[in-house]
């Protein structure tokens, strides 16, 4: 077998997935000093090519997930830093925006939700502000005129997901990263550890340490024992884009959200005019097919909440797939394989939790451990809550 290690040698640490979570990964774990490389025939590609990028740790707050929370909040609060810090080693603009989010309810039902949040948010100590449909529409007067009330949130902001793909692979190359443009046929484990991938070509890229961070198709890479297959599953989301002709510009000031009978729907205004409406969420396995019924569903409850948005120019419709997890939260770190770490499951929050994992895997590749804040994310607690299943006396 030919070896295709970074100047013939094994390398410290190989990524399978060159999307968001697996650049940021080789990011870091560059900027510390490990040889790196990433396996990704399109890196740049994955689901934040999709997404609209919003940095919604309290509007997308649900019930149960206080863990999730603490690490979408810690990851919110690295942003700027991150932002910074990205837009200084590559010269690209990334297009975050503190713009905040209003989240409108139109009816009577979605203002009972709206109010079930936000008791959920004071009781979390999050700051989200109750506005009658005046002051909603006094904040954004593109809003309909029988928008009922909204929360306003000054703290979720957006980033451009194209933008930081772009500049995460600049930054990568810049730090040494080696990128191999091809499929991973397999996990290559020797006696009790990976040791490296086997390419669709034949060629072995040896390493060290593995980071399966491949979203949605994790859990479809050969060679990887049962036990530590992660259980991640292709959740699609249907998005579309916009334009806002300049002379109708401001359109949106900020992100403007809602629940319509029961579905999500988001518009996200970029300072360029674009203009992100999403998104479906499906479970529909490996599909990304833009359907007409996708479309139609997004334009109604869009067009309920701002009106003047069909005059637009739609400028594209797109199908990705959020890696989900059954607890809607990361599988973060060392396997029970040695040598095997999981980056993976970020289901919606995968742009917002870049920085963050960026960090704890770069901890976990170095130390042999998850930080702290990251330790309710390992891989390992599926597993354990298996097990405790098979053990119950019966
Ligand atoms: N976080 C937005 C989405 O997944 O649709």
């Amino acid at each position: 077998m030919r070896s295709h290690a970074p100047n013939g040698a094994t390398c410290d640490v190989v990524v399978v997935g060159g999307g968001i979570i697996g650049l940021v990964t080789a990011w870091r774990a560059a900027q510390r000093g490990l040889r790196t490389a990433v396996a990704d025939p399109e890196p740049g590609g994955g689901a934040a090519k999709v997404a609209a990028g919003m940095l919604a740790a309290v509007t997308e707050l649900h019930y149960g997930e206080q863990d999730l929370l603490a690490l979408n909040l810690a990851s919110a609060r690295a942003y700027p830093d991150f932002v910074a810090e990205l837009t200084s080693a590559t010269g690209m603009d990334l297009g975050h925006r503190t713009c905040g989010t209003l989240a409108v309810a139109l009816d009577a039902d979605d203002r009972a939700h709206l109010r079930e949040l936000h008791a959920l948010q004071r009781d979390s100590g999050l700051e989200s502000e109750w506005l009658t449909g005046r002051e909603c529409r006094r904040l954004e007067p593109m809003l309909a005129p029988g928008v009922r009330g909204g929360l306003r949130v000054d703290g979720d902001h957006q980033v451009d997901p194209r933008r930081l793909l772009a500049a995460l692979l600049r930054a990568c190359q810049s730090a040494g990263v080696v990128f191999h443009r091809r499929w991973v046929r397999r996990l290559r484990v020797e006696g009790d550890r990976a040791t490296g991938v086997v390419l669709d070509d034949g060629g072995v890229l040896a390493a060290d340490r593995v980071v399966l961070a491949a979203g949605s198709h994790s859990a479809s890479l050969d060679g990887v024992p049962p036990s530590v297959v992660p259980p991640v599953r292709p959740v699609k989301g249907q998005v579309l884009r916009l334009q806002v002709p300049r002379a109708r510009a401001p359109f949106l000031n900020r992100t403007v959200r809602a629940m319509v009978r029961g579905s999500h729907v988001y518009l996200v205004p970029r300072e360029n005019g674009e203009l992100v409406v999403g998104a479906t969420s499906e479970e529909l396995g490996f599909d990304t097919t833009v359907t007409a019924g996708g479309v139609y569903e997004l334009l109604r409850d869009a067009h309920e909440l701002v009106p003047g948005l069909t005059e637009l120019p739609l400028t594209e419709t797109r199908a990705g797939l959020r890696p989900g997890s059954p607890d809607n939260a990361p599988l973060l770190g060392p396997t029970e394989l040695p040598g095997l770490l999981l980056a993976t499951g970020h289901h919606r929050n995968g742009v917002l939790l870049a920085p963050a994992t960026g960090e704890i895997l770069a901890h976990a590749l170095t130390t042999g451990e998850l930080p702290e804040q990251a330790r309710a994310f390992s891989p390992g607690r599926f597993r354990t809550a298996a097990h405790h299943l098979t053990e119950q006396p019966t």
